[in-house]
């Protein structure tokens, strides 16, 4: 059976305070939770919640895959593994284009990751200009391909995977519960035609773009949506809790 899960990704918000704070209230409130939970964190309070007792698993935001040196302003996976972090985001649309990070160099932060038993979560998703011509389904397999794909069986098993079409993201458009489980059942019959059915069937894929409260359940029930990874809604710890019960 594959994996249930609902991330939040915290972006660059919060204060530290405020980050205690709300780890703490999405953890008084669950009880019995259905999914895993996790919440991405800025890197600065990694340290005050990964020690932490509870649900909640907590992950980084980005990790760069070099081991050490000079690299002024990044935090090597390594260094992710030796804080105690478990796993971490990879790909994220605001990386490949604010950051310009290629399909190449996410594919070794994906090695770095694994080599240092960090799990990616690999988001993958394609703009407006690029669906709107009809390119959305070569540029997202692409994206898994060259990211993902050199990895050998047992290691693309421990990949989370994350469809974010860039025009859902942050906009309060989502893409239809349709859309996103056409793009998820593409993103799955890769897998299995890289690798096999068993992998492919067992792999998690969720989805993330405007996902709140009011459209988390529709999407959630299709076949092909296996959770949601959540930006402005984790912000909140009654909206996240509405998207984390969805599952339950
Ligand atoms: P959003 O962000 O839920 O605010 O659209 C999702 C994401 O960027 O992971």
């Amino acid at each position: 059976m594959r994996k249930k899960i609902v991330a939040g990704n915290w972006k660059m918000n919060l204060t530290a305070e405020e980050a205690v704070q709300l780890n703490r209230d999405v953890e008084n409130q669950i009880m019995d939770p259905k999914c895993d939970i996790y919440q991405f964190t800025p890197s600065l309070y990694l340290p005050l919640l990964v020690e932490k007792e509870g649900y909640i698993q907590i992950g980084a935001q980005n990790g760069h895959p070099e081991k050490k040196g000079a690299f002024t302003g990044e935090i090597s996976m390594f260094q992710l593994q030796s804080s105690g972090v478990q796993s971490v985001l990879i790909g994220h649309s605001e990386r490949r284009q604010l950051f310009h990070e290629t399909n190449d160099f996410l594919k070794s932060k994906v090695d770095a990751a694994l080599e240092n038993n960090i799990t990616p979560f690999y988001c993958c998703g394609e703009t407006l200009e690029e669906r709107e011509s009809g390119k959305h389904e070569a540029v997202v397999i692409d994206q898994i391909k060259e990211g993902c794909f050199h990895l050998p069986a047992e290691k693309i098993r421990k990949i989370v995977f994350a469809y974010e079409p860039v025009w859902a993201i942050g906009t309060g458009k989502t893409a239809s519960p349709e859309q996103a489980n056409d793009m998820h059942r593409l993103i799955r019959n890769a897998i299995a035609e890289n690798y096999d059915n068993e992998i492919a069937e067992n792999a998690t894929i969720l989805y993330g773009g405007s996902c709140k409260p009011t459209n988390a359940k529709e999407l959630f029930t299709m076949e092909h949506i296996d959770g949601g990874l959540i930006g402005g809604a984790s912000l909140k710890a009654d909206d996240f809790i509405q998207i984390i019960n969805t599952l339950n």
